[in-house]
């Protein structure tokens, strides 16, 4: 009887169709910017070999925890963040609308990302490569006011296609296809890159599998003590963005799937897919800025992807034309399939929250966001700011919009759900719905040391430091 109940809201709420469907559509959203322009970035700064090795640990205990509660409270209630945490606890739900902000804070910006990654692909196509390899090009870019605000507008309206067509029809459908696809681009770019050879104008010639060594022997030059724990907390903050945990994303994606569905399995496969992703990017991207030029062009973020790679692709000649191509095409597929998941989110609390149908949910939030999405593109033009954020850095509209919702908000929410989870509920609440169908939960004795202990205590010191506010030994 509860069965067939619970069958048909979930036909109503929509569901993905098994195990597969439901591991392409997370991987879709934990695989994005994040591992293409962040990861490498970090593995380049903090030791090679050193920061993946502590990467990898991280993510098969923190990232395991964090992984497996959220999608086990999602598939336990059957809900999103807001009437989830609501349900395991009444007095928390103020936990589960904080949730619910990450998202909404998210998609504005987003999409003004992936209009960058748009523009790309339309400069490469149109055989513009070498003019993106100009220092002014994507300055210019995201200053026009115009063009700029088109591109966020092409690639928001591309998401709220998607996410209007439902869970089964436009999001596992999607994440289907262009999962796989991006795998093997990135997989082709990675290898083409450790054939490269360049000799610059001193006559030293760099080789990729030269490039390949710099990114994977550890480095332990210059180690000490607050080193080592300024390199874990980096590689702490990552893996939790680089998994969309704590911000409702995998609740409301686990509330899609059937009791039949392996929850521990599915998590190792998700983070082999995503960490896979995560050292490919270094793969490819690592040796090919060692290459042309040196490894001390490495730089972070947007300017890494916009800046620096458009350069090496000039440098690679004709070829870099297509390899620039497939790259800003695999990055878009990555964001949008990411992007995908934060506007889902939302429009699945939103669902629960009014009772209004996907369809007019959807078209609603959409114009809420174009137009949010404009005034962030707009953020580098016509509302231009220095905003200082408290880690010291000056920061526009979207760097602030990340700041909030990533540096402050995640560890914050991490720390409340695993008292919530480690303390009040019980992890025996998320233990038996990982076993429930018989399903073997073989690390249940770890997941519970660390909910209730280890991940509090690292989430704490994270959000401390996110406020300005260094643990003493962070201090110099
Ligand atoms: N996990 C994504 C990445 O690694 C980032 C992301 C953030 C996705 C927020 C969805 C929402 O880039």
């Amino acid at each position: 009887m509860s069965n067939t109940k619970s069958k048909k809201s979930h036909r109503r709420r929509g569901s993905f169709t098994g195990q597969i469907g439901f591991v392409m559509a997370a991987a879709g959203s934990a695989v994005g910017v994040g591992n293409l322009w962040r990861f490498p970035y970090l593995a380049a700064k903090d030791g090679g070999g050193l920061f993946i090795l502590i990467y990898l640990i991280l993510t098969l205990t923190f990232g395991y925890t964090l992984l497996i509660s959220d999608i086990s409270i999602g598939r336990k209630t059957g809900k999103s963040s807001i009437k989830a945490y609501g349900q395991m606890n009444a007095k928390w739900s103020f936990l589960g609308v904080l949730t619910f902000l990450v998202p909404v804070i998210i998609m504005t910006y987003y999409a003004v990302i992936g209009g960058w990654i748009t523009k790309y692909i339309v400069t490469f196509l149109t055989g513009q490569g070498e003019a993106a390899a100009a220092d002014d090009y994507f300055t210019g870019f995201i200053t026009s006011p115009g063009e700029s605000s088109l591109y966020a507008v092409i690639f928001m309206l591309l998401t709220a296609f998607i996410v209007f067509n439902g869970v089964e029809k436009g999001i596992e459908k999607c994440s289907r296809v262009l999962m796989p696809l991006m795998l093997v681009m990135i997989i082709a770019i990675a290898v083409f890159t450790l054939t490269l050879s360049h000799t610059d104008e001193t006559g030293i010639t760099r080789t990729g599998m030269q490039g390949l060594a710099v990114y994977l022997k550890p480095n332990f030059e210059g180690l000490t003590v607050r080193r080592f724990l300024l390199i874990l907390l980096d590689a702490m903050s990552q893996i939790f963005f680089s998994l969309s945990v704590s911000m409702g994303i995998m609740i409301t994606y686990g509330s899609y799937i059937g009791k039949d569905v392996d929850i521990n399995e599915s998590v190792h496969q998700i983070e082999f897919f995503d960490t896979g992703v995560a050292l490919l990017a270094g793969m490819m991207i690592i040796p090919a800025i060692y290459v042309f030029s040196g490894i001390d062009g490495m730089k972070a973020g947007p300017s890494l992807m916009f800046v620096s790679l458009p350069k090496i692709f000039a440098s690679m000649g004709g070829l870099g034309r297509v390899v620039g191509l497939v790259f800003f095409l695999m990055a878009a597929f990555a964001a949008l399939t990411s992007c995908v998941s934060v506007l889902e989110t939302i429009v699945a609390n939103c669902m629960e929250l009014f009772g209004t149908p996907r369809h007019a949910t959807t078209i609603a939030l959409t114009i809420i966001y174009t137009a949010a999405s404009v005034v962030v593109a707009l953020g580098y033009s016509v509302f231009y700011a220095e905003i200082p954020l408290p880690n010291g850095s000056i920061g526009q509209i979207l760097d602030l919009m990340d700041y909030i919702s990533n540096s402050l908000m995640m560890p914050f929410i991490s720390l409340l759900s695993a008292i919530l989870i480690g303390w009040i509920v019980g992890s025996k609440w998320i233990i038996s719905e990982v076993e429930y169908g018989g399903h073997p939960f073989k690390h249940k004795r770890l997941y519970t040391t660390m909910i209730r202990y280890v991940v509090p205590a690292v989430m704490l010191i994270l959000f401390l430091e996110a406020v300005g506010f260094p643990a003493f030994f962070l201090s110099k």
